[in-house]
């Protein structure tokens, strides 16, 4: 029988769009049917972005609420395996996705359906997942497989870049001596790979064994630094979310909050890594470990 596929996504520069698109390429040479729904906000995100928009985006996506969508339907009432692109923002849901997945008709086809999560990120997509996950159990989803794809460079050179990147629109090298931004075009290119085993898995329906097969080869990679960071720092976002909506002067909050960022990611973080490194991770190794397959798992 014909399988049909229903994948959904946002892109706001179209890096997700290319993501999917590798991903897809295997489904196309077979016999299955694949509806793509690209997800648009009613009043778009400006991009480029400037800096106090791309800032003012951080208390509501935080807290998760929903924003208005453009109109869209589906042609069927049940398929075969959803895909759901996304990108995190704030190391939450992009408000576009988190808006998507609290829909009544999209929970409706996710329920009892299979779910593959691909993520176009920068390099920290760990905690926004699990919010993801917990909407998608809420809907009674079957979670079977998550491909998370980065930015492979050191973090503060890829925070330098994606600023870069979003307040210019330029995905280039940054004054001839930065790596380009965002997800490199060969690993854009390698997601075919991850787009053939979800096909096979879709034909025999084992969905139990996708994510040992996507993990091994790479498809979500967990760096223990970065989810050292991840496991703190969503609750500091969360205490400033809730801080900055109810302030009537967000605008000068937002760039306190801007600078905050700034020095947590290019100051605290590495003086709180280098000393976790050299006196305590040696004594939680095991437990690390266990998250680190947590984390890679669904
Ligand atoms: C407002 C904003 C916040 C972001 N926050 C994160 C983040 O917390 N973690 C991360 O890995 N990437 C983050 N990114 C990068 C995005 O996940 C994504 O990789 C990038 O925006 C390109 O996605 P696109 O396909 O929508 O163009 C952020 C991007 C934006 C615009």
């Amino acid at each position: 029988m014909r399988k049909h596929v229903l994948v959904l996504y946002y892109s706001q520069t179209g890096q997700l769009t290319d993501i999917v698109n590798s991903f897809l390429q295997p489904f196309y040479e077979q016999e299955v049917s694949v509806e793509v729904v690209r997800v648009k906000p009613l009043k778009d995100f400006p991009f480029p972005w400037t800096s106090a928009s791309f800032f003012d985006a951080m208390p509501e996506t935080v807290l998760g609420h929903p924003i208005p969508l453009q109109e869209f339907e589906f042609k069927r009432e049940r398929y075969d395996l959803v895909v759901l692109a996304y990108q995190p923002w704030f190391l939450s849901l992009s408000l576009p996705i988190n808006a998507l997945v609290r829909l009544s008709k999209v929970q409706a086809v996710l329920k009892d359906t299979p779910v593959v999560t691909l993520i176009g990120s920068r390099n920290m997509w760990i905690s926004s997942q699990e919010k993801l996950k917990a909407l998608l159990h809420t809907a009674g989803a079957k979670l079977v497989g998550n491909i998370a794809l980065v930015d492979r460079n050191p973090n503060l050179i890829s925070v330098v870049t994606i600023l870069y990147w979003m307040l210019t629109g330029k995905k280039d090298k940054y004054l001839g001596l930065f790596p380009k931004p965002g997800v490199s075009d060969e690993d854009i290119a390698q997601t075919r790979i991850f787009g053939q085993t979800t096909l096979e898995i879709l034909f025999t329906e084992k969905w139990d064994g996708l994510q040992q097969q996507l993990v091994q080869q790479g498809a979500a990679a967990v760096q223990y630094n970065l989810m050292f960071i991840e496991e703190r720092a969503p609750r500091l976002f969360s205490l400033w979310a809730r801080f900055i909506v109810k302030r009537q002067n967000r605008k000068a909050w937002l760039v306190v909050f801007k600078y905050y960022l700034l020095f947590a990611l290019f100051i605290v973080a590495p003086i709180v890594l280098t000393l976790n490194t050299l006196f305590l991770r040696i004594f939680f190794l095991k437990k690390a470990a266990a998250k680190m397959k947590y984390y890679q798992g669904l």
